[in-house]
């Protein structure tokens, strides 16, 4: 992919990462990986011990990792966050916009609140770190990326998970948006969306932090959510494979990271369903979300 910098700068000794979701899964697999490289961490999440836990698993310093409880969904704690990573470490050269939800079920009973929570996680969180971080990035000159953690359910549509399903589409959309215009300031700042399949982490039981205003859930969730984690626990890559194929994309200049190939058939399939004008296939096999029919 050509690049008017070099993308894998971003990710050098001494620059500083900030990772959202970081206490858990993906995010702390790419913490301990960027404190590998010798980055400093700037870690945010709801959960304050899993956040500690991740910050003593990275090995550094007390001067090399700021780990900082932070609700996405909220601007002010996101532009809190990009002030405290200015104040402690100056520039972000990477900036991962990893934290999210899920909510599951026929898309008639999802709840005012489902709606709110999922959007407010995964596509607010997503846009307020955006906001927050890139004009720094921009401003500071020198090479910088920013990963946004969509989904393959950001690609595909797959029955029972419509509204986190919409919610990745969105990350997908605002991310296509953010590259050109990355690329159209002529910085070197550059940006992925990452697309995995079925990983075994903590989103299955992401009701775990839904905070209590916006608890009524769809009553289809946790049954689905059950299937889905045993779905998860089958799948053949680890969130350290995922975080691995992450950072080998960044340093690619990708934009599209799919860690898993067997994804890209059920892309593949509802693209040709787009341009034929026809009825997309079902992305889990019209069974629902069964393990055997993961992507
Ligand atoms: N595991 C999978 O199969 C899979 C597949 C595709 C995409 N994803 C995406 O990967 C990302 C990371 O999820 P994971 O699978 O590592 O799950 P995870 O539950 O292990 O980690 C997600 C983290 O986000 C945090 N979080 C939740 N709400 C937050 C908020 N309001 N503010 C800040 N932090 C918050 C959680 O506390 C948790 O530590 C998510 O965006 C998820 O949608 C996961």
């Amino acid at each position: 992919m050509a690049h008017s910098f070099d993308p894998s700068l971003a990710l050098r000794p001494g620059g500083t990462a900030v990772i959202t979701g970081a206490a858990s899964g993906f995010g702390r697999e790419l913490a301990l990986l960027c404190a590998a490289e010798g980055m400093r961490l700037v870690l945010a999440d709801v959960d304050e011990i899993g956040l500690a836990r991740t910050a003593e698993l990275t090995g550094l310093p007390p001067q090399a990792v700021c780990a900082q409880r932070c609700n996405v969904a909220d601007a002010g704690e996101v532009d809190r966050l990009a002030a405290l990573a200015a104040e402690r470490f100056g520039a972000v050269h990477l900036l991962f916009n990893n934290a999210g939800v899920i909510a599951a079920g026929a898309v008639w009973k999802a709840t005012p609140q489902d709606w709110q929570w999922v959007f407010g996680v995964n596509v607010m969180g997503v846009a307020n770190g955006v906001r927050s971080f890139v004009p720094g990035m921009l401003a500071h000159g020198e090479p910088a990326w920013v990963v946004n953690t969509a989904s393959v359910a950001g690609l595909v549509c797959p029955p029972e998970l419509s509204v986190y399903a919409a919610s990745k589409h969105a990350v997908v959309a605002l991310s296509e948006c953010l590259h050109h215009e990355l690329a159209a300031s002529g910085r070197p700042v550059g940006a992925s969306v990452l697309c995995p399949a079925y990983v075994d982490t903590g989103i299955a039981d992401a009701h775990r932090h839904r905070p209590p205003e916006l608890a009524e859930r769809n009553p289809e969730d946790p049954a689905i959510l059950e299937r889905t984690k045993k779905a998860m626990q089958a799948g053949r890559l680890s969130a350290r494979d995922v975080a691995q194929r992450t950072l080998a994309g960044v340093r690619e200049g990708r934009f599209y990271i799919l860690p898993h190939r067997s994804a890209v058939s059920g892309v593949e399939s509802r693209l040709q369903a787009v341009l034929a004008g026809g009825a997309p296939d079902n992305p889990l096999g019209g069974v629902g979300v069964a393990p055997q029919a993961q992507p």
